[in-house]
């Protein structure tokens, strides 16, 4: 199912040779399928078929106009962290900005002001201090701000720490035992009309227990705040379904069709609109980063190929260790097994996409591909080293579109005074 393919000894995204993508663009390049994240977005709406739903992708995953654009067009509504990514949305899907909910534990005055004039569909509140300040502004515009409270459910979710959310201990949402009380708070403040409730417990989660579990934990506190009048119509599951980065084998249909039947079987016999915000599952898969091999060296025992791309265009193997498979563009079957770090310009001993990885050897001048790359790949990218964004290109129906060019030395510096 992977768009990434060899059509005989060359990689192929959806149809298009990604050597001549290389030569046109230059390198480091992100290629993204634009047919894979269609068919991510149909295997989800299909899961839950039947479901009153709305799918609001995570814009933080990848955040490129030129994907939330058709990802607007298929339908789909926004989750949104910040002011900048409700511009995003704003800018390339005006016509979705009605299915957008801003999730975030900061939100600020400004930001709080835009989405309520830009009228969206929710606000996750993380905390009661958001609250008090979303009514105050809300009332100050004449505005009604909907409210889900995004609730902690003390869910334990096996995943990598930095990105596990939905236990007591970390600093998102309201702890879901405090929330009838803070509800009932909500349901009095003028400008304020609770409409949902909302739940995220994490990142890169594989199984299907703990999304269900937490979502059993909302939909008792839905049906508690019923009884206390208060009618809310959204149960938002939040984002986070993994995926396999590795080599074994995984079937994204049959796995969402997994995830849909928990939800579904928490949710059964209760009226709710299902709000998802899944993130990586819709762009991770669909996407590699391209880069071209400068030199090799011998260091003591180590080998290290040194990339033109580097942790500043991809820092999950920095951040998290994570492992993205690395793969020639350009397969040569007289090569060679070699073990070797496959490392990045940048000066920091972190900048590395792999350690001791055994590959067939690569050479100076090589192109490889960093598979599964789509997702928290260019969103978290910074200038590190005075370092351009790469480009990324798009492959739609056969044909390449090029949604970001690569930055110019003068585009770093247009902020700076001096
Ligand atoms: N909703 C909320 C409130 C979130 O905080 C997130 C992700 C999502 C949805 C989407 O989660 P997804 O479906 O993509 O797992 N940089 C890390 C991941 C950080 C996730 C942050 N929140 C990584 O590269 O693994």
């Amino acid at each position: 199912p992977r768009p990434f393919v060899y059509d005989g000894d060359r990689l192929v995204c959806s149809g298009v040779d990604v050597a001549a993508l290389a030569d046109e663009f230059g390198t480091p390049l992100y290629v993204y399928s634009a047919d894979a994240v269609r068919e991510r977005v149909a295997m989800i709406a299909n899961g839950f078929a039947g479901v009153d739903h709305t799918i609001c992708y995570a814009v933080k995953a990848n955040s490129a106009l030129g994907l939330l654009k058709r990802l607007g067009a298929l339908g789909c509504g926004f989750d949104i962290v910040s002011g900048g990514e409700l511009e995003r949305v704003r800018r390339a899907a005006p016509e979705a900005v009605s299915r957008v909910v801003f999730s975030g534990v900061g939100k600020q005055a400004w930001e709080m002001d835009a989405a309520l004039e830009a009228g969206i569909l929710q606000f996750n509140v993380e905390s009661e201090a958001e609250l008090e300040l979303l009514a105050e502004r809300a009332q100050a515009l004449g505005k009604t701000a909907r409210v889900a409270l995004r609730v902690n459910p003390d869910v334990f979710a096996e995943t990598h720490p930095y990105i596990s959310t939905g236990m007591s201990e970390h600093k998102f949402g309201i702890a879901i035992a405090r929330a009838r009380q803070v509800y009932a708070r909500a349901a009095q403040l003028e400008g304020i009309e609770p409409t949902g409730v909302s739940v995220h417990i994490g990142s890169q989660i594989r199984s299907v227990e703990p999304f269900a579990a937490a979502l059993q934990r909302v939909r008792e506190l839905v049906e508690e705040l019923r009884k206390d009048g208060i009618n809310l119509r959204n149960v938002d599951a939040g984002g986070g379904f993994g995926i396999e980065y590795g080599t074994a084998a995984f079937d994204p249909a049959a796995s969402v069709q997994q995830y849909a039947k928990a939800l579904r079987s928490v949710l059964e016999g209760f009226d709710a609109h299902l709000l998802l915000e899944p993130g990586r599952f819709i762009i991770a898969q669909a996407g590699a980063l391209v880069t071209r091999v400068l030199y090799t060296k011998q260091n003591g025992a180590k080998r290290f190929v040194i990339a033109d791309a580097a942790m500043n265009d991809l820092i999950r193997p920095a951040l998290y260790k994570a492992h993205h498979e690395i793969v020639p563009v350009l397969l040569d079957a007289s090569r060679p097994a070699s073990k070797a770090d496959i490392v990045g310009p940048v000066c920091e001993s972190g900048d590395f996409f792999a350690q001791d990885r055994e590959t067939a050897e690569l050479r100076s001048g090589d192109l490889v591909a960093l598979l599964d790359a789509g997702a928290y790949g260019m969103s978290l990218a910074s200038h590190y080293n005075t370092r351009v964004h790469p480009a990324e290109v798009l492959i739609e129906d056969g044909k390449t579109v090029l949604i970001r060019r690569r930055e110019t030395l003068d585009d770093l510096f247009v902020a700076e005074l001096y």
